[in-house]
């Protein structure tokens, strides 16, 4: 029985990744549909042996990204979080390679703990230092680096591997 469902999990994983990775930019209803994955299918994502192709400080990050970063950023980093209406400027994406690329780690790093504020973008970026500890922030680092890597940061799109 146990063997029964991580074999079916396996093929439902290799199905729904195999379908998307010939599209290198995911159309919108597939975007969909990977945000309306029930929390359980998700987690079956996670410690099916996808996430484990990621370093340590990717995994860290996607977990802190996903508790303070997603309601702006969004959940792939693209700038469209349930509260980017509000923003204006609104974020621009993560997952932008070539944008991201122009930062070093420490541009980023910077840009994350003295927020918009100090590095004379907009306010509305928060400023992290007096939340997160500096091992977190740098795990964040690591994870916008896979957002751009991947263009969606996850196992979900493109090969981790060439990271
Ligand atoms: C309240 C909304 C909000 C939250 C929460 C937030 N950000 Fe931002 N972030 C922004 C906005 C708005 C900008 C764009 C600033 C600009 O371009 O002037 C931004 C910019 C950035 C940038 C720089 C990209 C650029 O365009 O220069 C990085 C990197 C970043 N955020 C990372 C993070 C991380 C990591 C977190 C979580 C720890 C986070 N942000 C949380 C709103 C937010």
């Amino acid at each position: 029985m146990m063997r029964h469902s991580i074999i079916l999990g396996l093929c439902s994983f290799l199905f729904f990744f195999g379908s998307c990775r010939n599209n290198e930019k995911p159309e919108p209803a597939e975007t969909a549909k990977v945000d309306s994955l029930s929390p359980s299918f998700e987690d079956s994502i996670r410690t099916a042996s996808a996430w484990s192709k990621f370093s340590y400080g990717e995994r860290k990050g996607k977990r802190v990204f996903d508790e303070y970063c997603v309601i702006c950023h969004g959940q792939h980093g693209e700038g469209d979080g349930f509260n980017s209406y509000n923003l204006d400027p609104k974020p621009h994406s993560l997952a932008d390679s070539v944008y991201i690329a122009a930062f070093s780690d420490a541009a980023l790093a910077q840009v994350i703990s003295f927020g918009g504020r100090g590095v004379n973008k907009s306010v509305l970026m928060p400023a992290y230092k007096w939340t997160l500890r500096s091992d977190q922030i740098s795990y964040l680092v690591a994870y916008v680096r896979l957002l751009a890597h991947n263009a969606g940061g996850g196992p979900s799109s493109g090969s981790p591997n060439g990271h």
